[in-house]
């Protein structure tokens, strides 16, 4: 089902991707953890279709800086790093112990091209070896947070970058943050996908090509 999906990966990603979604259900399906979306993934298969919606979007950024701002249990980030070749993917997240989980996952899974941060937008844009070419805005869903991690990460990419902003059309809070962030930047246009994740391009640039 996902090489159908995802195109032409290795079975070596296909299987990694497996194993990951399989990892991330059992510790949702764990009764002692606690995740702050927990009923969200009521399914395997929505684990992994969130998985492959994700890797969708960042399957052309190849070779380059790809950055995440909320890492929680590191699904995102993780799948990222897995389906970006040659990229180094930056996921933040001001929880600590979910740096901690997320980077023991990337070990147990062999996921090297991955770097956890513990802080915010400002201390992930620190760590950023250069400017990215994507980011995956997925935080605190409250639209002053949200406007706050928008115009945090937007200055450290590139002009064809693509922002992808998760939870859109179930957030309040994330919509309107949305709507004043593509007012203050009219040169960023919204570029319908799926559900939930909408991604935000460059206009300007994107005529240039
Ligand atoms: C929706 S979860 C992220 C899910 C993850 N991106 C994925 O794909 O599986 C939101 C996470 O954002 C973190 N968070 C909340 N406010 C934040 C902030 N200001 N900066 C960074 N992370 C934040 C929370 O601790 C939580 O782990």
């Amino acid at each position: 089902m996902t090489a159908n999906l995802v195109g032409a990966y290795s079975t070596d990603i296909l299987s990694k991707f497996d194993t990951l979604v399989s990892d991330i259900f059992a510790d949702f399906n764990d009764p002692i953890r606690t995740y702050q979306y927990e009923a969200y993934y009521a399914d395997r298969d929505t684990v992994m279709r969130i998985g492959i919606r994700l890797a969708g979007l960042v399957c052309l950024h190849e070779g380059s800086t790809i950055t995440e701002i909320g890492t929680d249990s590191g699904f995102g980030a993780l799948t990222l790093a897995l389906f970006s070749k040659n990229c180094e993917v930056y996921s933040c997240d001001i929880r600590e112990e979910s740096i901690i989980e997320a980077k023991k996952r990337a070990n147990r899974l062999d996921i090297n091209n991955v770097h956890f941060v513990h802080g915010d937008v400002d201390a992930l844009a620190a760590a950023l070896p250069s400017r990215a070419t994507f980011a995956h805005v997925d935080a605190h869903h409250t639209k002053e947070a949200c406007l706050r991690d928008l115009e945090g990460i937007y200055p450290y990419l590139f002009g064809r970058a693509t922002l992808v902003v998760d939870d859109v059309d179930e957030a309040n809070g994330v919509r309107s943050a949305v709507d004043e962030f593509l007012q203050n930047h009219p040169e960023l246009i919204h570029v319908p996908t799926y559900y939930n994740f909408w991604v935000l391009r460059n206009g300007l640039e994107a005529k240039r090509r």
